[in-house]
């Protein structure tokens, strides 16, 4: 097997160094279940943390929920629950779907588990005794489903065009991180790449927005917010959602909050993102890393949004996808499959239930399930000693640049010339008329096959194991059943 290739010449990065791969999603808001994009983040997570393992890594995948803010109170709030109660039973449902689909974390975390609550006061006192955070006031627009506050020129008729929603006026005292001063630094370390934003567009997003304006110092607390994290030096306040989220990512890998113990695991390889969430990753989380002496993370890698049927998927459009859909019509692997191979990583993509169904049919049911069978049935007397191919080097290029969709392409390529052929060399005539052309034919398809299974096993574990027994056994049951 391959190890290591250096990542001389990706454009995205994708960190192979040192041999650990610490790698995280974003921890989502426990205000609703899970949905089709929180598996579309997860699941390539997944597939990078099973890849840099196959070879030899030392893996660690993060993932959790982001549990506090004005957004989880209001939603508890109507429900009639406490909100502990609330974020209880939403965090099992994020933990289930996962195992559902064959997602192997390494940790769970919870904004509510005390550990992370302790260390996220910790740092809170570290920064306003350096004087990082000072207290004032702060008057803006707050959005409550980005649980952000908006600048007039980001709004689209006055309303947030995330979330289409009019934000709130919002005037308090408050307690403020200095973003400005560390402005210089941070676009500094964006340019060189030490903070890599990746693919290259986004980069350059970030570039032009921190180029064209001098950041405001943001609300670090809120006083009318009562479900979250008590300011250490002001028990009136509670901690802004975001700035207790992003501790995650030093609390998950085992944090302490003590600017010396600073873990082994840290800093991550890969903080995998959805756009909608960019630019705070970009400005307050390296911030407070800058103002507290700590590393960056090495890639922030942003993807695009699912689309469905050119639009945000909107329970009042009807639009809407639901995860456990996917799972029981496609199956784990299926659905696995074609979530990453929706479209470009990186760039929005589109899917409908109609042409998600056309696309099973075609590459699992036709592609990769009849080759399968074909090869078996042909090749059941033909002796072959499994596992004598490698990884390719161009394919493992595609997955150290966070390229799912043309990594998958990359193996389907292989099956779509290995049907054709199939169909131009008829291994059933040679069986009767020359046997030696049969068994070149036969040993180069087996040959492909177990390489296939070995191509696909971080997209789908579960297939790729059948496969193997098949070639083992010489036997076949059907991997995909063609579906209406
Ligand atoms: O923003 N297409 O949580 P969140 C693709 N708690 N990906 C999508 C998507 C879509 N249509 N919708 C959501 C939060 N996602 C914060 C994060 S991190 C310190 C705190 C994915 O529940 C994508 O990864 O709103 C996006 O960035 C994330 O879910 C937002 O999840
Ligand atoms: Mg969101």
């Amino acid at each position: 097997m391959l190890k290591n290739i250096p990542n001389e010449n990706s454009a995205q990065g994708g960190s192979t160094s040192g041999g650990k791969f610490y790698i995280t999603t974003p921890i989502y808001y426990a205000n609703a279940k899970p949905h089709i994009g929180h598996a579309y983040t997860t699941v390539a997570c997944d597939v990078l943390a099973r890849f840099h393992k196959l070879q030899g890594e030392e893996v660690f995948l993060l993932t959790g929920t982001d549990e506090h803010g004005l957004k989880i109170q209001k939603k508890a709030e109507e429900a009639g629950i406490e909100p502990q109660k609330f974020v209880d039973e939403i965090a099992v449902n994020f933990e289930n779907i996962w195992k559902n689909l064959d997602v192997k974390y390494d940790k769970f975390i919870r904004t509510t588990d005390e550990n992370h609550k302790k260390v996220v006061q910790k740092v809170l006192q570290t920064l306003f005794d350096k004087g990082a955070i000072y207290k004032g006031e702060y008057e803006g627009l707050y959005c409550v489903d980005c649980e952000q506050f908006k600048n007039e020129n980001e709004l689209v008729d006055g309303k947030c065009s995330d979330h289409n929603k009019v934000p709130e006026m919002t005037n308090e005292e408050c307690y403020l991180l200095k973003m400005k001063d560390k402005q210089i630094e941070l676009i500094e370390k964006i340019k060189n790449d030490e903070f890599k934003i990746a693919p290259e567009r986004y980069k350059n997003e970030i570039l032009s927005f921190l180029e064209g304006q001098d950041l405001k110092d943001i609300s670090i607390s809120r006083k009318n917010v009562k479900w979250g994290i008590e300011l250490p030096f002001d028990k009136t306040h509670t901690t802004y959602v975001w700035v207790d989220a992003f501790m995650n990512y030093l609390t998950g890998v085992g944090w302490d909050g003590n600017e010396e113990n600073i873990p082994e695991k840290w800093p991550a390889d890969v903080h995998l993102i959805g756009k909608d969430i960019l630019r705070v990753h970009a400005t307050i989380w390296p911030i407070m890393l800058l103002q507290l002496g700590i590393k960056f993370p090495k890639l922030l890698f942003t993807h695009g949004h699912i689309l469905s049927d050119g639009k945000k998927m909107s329970k009042t459009i009807g639009n809407v996808i639901k995860i456990e859909e996917m799972i029981e019509k496609f199956g784990v692997d299926g659905t696995r499959y074609l979530l990453l191979s929706a479209g470009t990583f990186g760039e929005d993509v589109d899917v409908t239930m109609e042409r998600l169904t056309e696309k099973y049919n075609a590459y699992l049911a036709n592609g990769i399930g009849n080759l399968v069978s074909r090869v078996i049935k042909l090749g059941s007397e033909v002796e072959y000693k499994m596992n004598s191919v490698s990884i390719i080097p161009d394919f493992a290029k595609l997955i150290y640049s966070i390229e799912m969709g043309r990594a998958l392409e990359y193996i389907w390529d292989k099956i779509r010339e290995d049907n054709k052929y199939i169909e131009d060399n008829k291994p059933w005539e040679l069986a009767k008329n020359n046997h030696e052309k049969f068994e070149e034919v036969m040993k180069k398809l087996l040959g492909d096959l177990d390489l296939i299974s070995k191509l696909i096993v971080p997209f789908m574990p579960e297939t790729s194991e059948k496969i193997k027994k098949a070639l083992e056994t010489k036997e076949a049951e059907p991997l995909f059943q063609r579906i209406k």
